[in-house]
């Protein structure tokens, strides 16, 4: 019984300390990568030291593909680029981002909304396969200018030299 016992306290401290030391490594991994994956980060002071944000506009992801990233500076009261071309049929993935205060990021009649928030890039990837042209307005009120905030995604046949 005494045998007994004994097994039992020290199985029961075992697995309190096993539980103790996971939840430290998660504790102190969770301080580095947020638990919500595929949030980047940037200095929100330093987006145009950025290599991903010193010339924000359209970028091929892969040489000769459809596939493209595309990257916004939303600011009071603008956003970079102010208008931007994507050849039909093309996959675009966003980087948004924000060097002042919360702005939003709609892409009017796409399922493209999100915030564009200060220390965060906020990403979303959608094909565009018809050709037309989408306005992109500021959804979060932030300041007097709000309403003037626009851009246009214009979606345009046969844009690439590559094909
Ligand atoms: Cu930017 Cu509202």
């Amino acid at each position: 019984m005494h045998k007994y016992e004994k097994i039992w306290i020290s199985l029961g401290t075992a697995s309190l300390a096993i539980f103790l030391i996971i939840l430290g490594i998660s504790a102190v991994h969770g301080g580095h990568t947020p638990a919500a994956s595929g949030i980047e980060t940037i200095h929100p002071e330093h987006i145009r030291e950025d290599a991903r944000f010193s010339e924000p506009g359209l970028k091929e992801a892969t040489e000769g593909s459809h596939d493209y990233d595309l990257y916004f500076i939303a600011s009071a009261f603008m956003y970079e680029p102010g208008e931007v071309e994507i050849p039909a049929g093309s996959t675009v993935k966003f980087h948004v981002t924000s060097p002042d205060v919360v702005h939003g990021f709609q892409v009017v009649g796409t399922n493209v909304n999100m915030m564009a928030e200060p220390g965060l890039i906020s990403t979303y990837e959608m094909t565009f396969d018809e050709p037309g042209e989408h306005l992109i307005v500021c959804n979060e009120y932030c300041g007097v200018g709000h309403a003037d905030m626009t851009s246009v995604i214009k979606v345009v046949n046969g844009g690439t030299e590559n094909e």
